[in-house]
């Protein structure tokens, strides 16, 4: 019997990713036999481990996550344009040669997200990302390629906003404000939370000014990640209100059709996580 393709997500801590059921399901659709397991690597381990995953592992792709995204970009040979735009990396592919191409999914699955499940026309939106780290990069040319009015980005480190919006080079369209000043900076449509602060157990104070009152506010995380974000959209009266569970559904599936070149249905995927995970 021929041994399954293999996959495997690379992450630390990564024991409670979801990205196995997630690819195991897609490739159910399709009767497509895979390997898909979970690679705990320390970040001075993690060259090492995906060297031999592709070569004596006979990987065929990965998906990366923190804290590896910047290290997966690095290590590459090739990098699409998303990946150098954020300068991170979710996606590994062995290319035929046995180089290694790295890809960016995390913009296009916000954006498919917002636009095709949750029904939003980001056309004519002001638009407020927090952030400016390496999953805020991935997003911010994706929300303004996707037609927000405007996208004004804000961290707390001014200088990381500042880089990304001279990176992005619309400054008609995109500018940035200091982190102080939120509550006097007016309210926005759309609110994308993509600092890392939920992730490391720590929270912090935005205005309830922020939010307009139509507005969407977005964690690009899921589960505990994303509590202390999506409680203070809903007292601030948010009209819609979601997490990235969503958004990491429609990564993956951008990750499965590089790797097998077809479209999985990402939505019973969504629902039944949905259901494990309200
Ligand atoms: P990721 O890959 O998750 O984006 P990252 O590249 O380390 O991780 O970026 C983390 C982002 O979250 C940064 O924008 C960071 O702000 P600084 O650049 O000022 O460090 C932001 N961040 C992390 N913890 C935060 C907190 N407690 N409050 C506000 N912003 C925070």
């Amino acid at each position: 019997m021929s041994r399954p393709l293999q996959f495997a997500v690379f992450g630390h801590p990564i024991a409670h990713s979801l990205s196995p059921h997630i690819h195991r399901a897609f490739a159910q659709q399709f009767g497509i036999d895979l390997a898909y397991r979970t690679i705990d690597a320390e970040p001075l381990a993690f060259a090492d481990a995906v060297k031999h995953f592709f070569g004596e592992g006979e990987g065929r792709g990965a998906n990366v996550t923190l804290p590896h995204k910047a290290a997966a970009f690095a290590l590459a040979d090739e990098r699409t344009q998303a990946a150098t735009r954020a300068g991170t990396a979710n996606v590994l592919t062995r290319l035929p040669d046995g180089r290694l191409s790295a890809h960016n999914t995390d913009g296009a699955a916000l954006v498919r997200d917002l636009t095709d499940r949750h029904d939003l026309d980001l056309r004519g939106h002001d638009a407020l990302l927090l952030g400016a780290g390496g999953a805020a990069r991935a997003v911010a040319w994706s929300l303004f390629e996707a037609g927000v009015q405007t996208l004004t980005i804000v961290n707390r480190s001014p200088d990381a906003a500042d880089a990304l919006a001279d990176a992005i080079g619309e400054p008609s369209r995109v500018h940035t404000r200091y982190w102080e000043d939120l509550s006097n900076i007016g309210s926005f449509d759309l609110i994308v939370n993509a600092t890392s602060a939920g992730t490391l157990g720590q929270s912090f104070t935005l205005p309830f000014t922020l939010a307009a009152s139509r507005a969407v506010c977005y964690d690009l995380g899921y589960g505990k990640a994303a509590i202390s974000f999506l409680a203070w959209a809903r007292t601030a009266g948010a009209r819609y209100v979601y997490d990235g569970l969503g958004m990491l559904v429609e990564q993956a599936a951008d990750a499965f059709q590089l790797w097998h070149g077809k479209r999985p249905e990402t939505e019973p995927v969504y629902q039944s996580l949905r259901t494990q995970s309200p």
